[in-house]
């Protein structure tokens, strides 16, 4: 029985793999925000790339951004309705929200948490991510990059949980 069966959503096995990329506060300001430490590209630039790579990987892509924890929460439970994996960049949040790091750890999706910079070569404050430590892995430190490999981590995440999945369904009576 497929995650999507037990729990009672839509995705089928055969389907395309279905990513819900996500984004926390201020990214929506890229291109102008502190483009020493991010920078030039804006999100939509981003949100071209990873459209691109999705286009060659054969999956499907939602790009969503919000201020707001809340928003933020919600975009993640309603994952679950819709996604196979999520990469999520948390930006601050990363570093305090332990409602971002529940709802990670509820909704029983993979999560690759992925930042821009490299949030262990900058203040103290950065170098814990609450968040990450629920997630299935963080790619932090490659730019625009970051994207495009948690991209590729979700869609291995995946297919391992389509393996297992297969692997432990109950096979179909036997024809008689
Ligand atoms: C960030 C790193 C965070 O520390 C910061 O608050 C951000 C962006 C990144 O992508 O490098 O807003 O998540």
């Amino acid at each position: 029985m497929s995650k999507r069966q037990r729990s009672g959503v839509t995705s089928e096995e055969g389907q395309m793999p279905r990513i819900l990329v996500l984004n926390g506060p201020n990214l929506n300001l890229l291109g102008t925000r502190e483009p020493g430490i991010y920078g030039r590209q804006t999100l939509d630039d981003i949100r071209a790339e990873v459209e691109a790579l999705a286009g060659t990987l054969a999956c499907e892509i939602r790009f969503e951004q919000f201020n707001g924890e809340g928003e933020l929460v919600t975009a993640l439970q309603g994952a679950r309705n819709w996604a196979d994996a999520v990469v999520f960049n948390p930006a601050a949040y990363s570093h305090t929200s332990l409602a971002l790091r529940d709802a990670i750890a509820a909704i029983g999706l993979p999560v690759v948490e992925v930042h821009l910079s490299n949030i262990h070569a900058r203040e103290s404050f950065r170098r814990r991510s609450v968040t990450a430590e629920a997630a299935a892995g963080l790619i932090s430190g490659f730019g625009a990059e970051s994207y495009r490999l948690g991209l590729r981590a979700a869609l291995v995440l995946v297919r391992e949980a389509r393996t297992q999945s297969a692997a432990g369904a109950p096979r179909s009576a036997p024809k008689e």
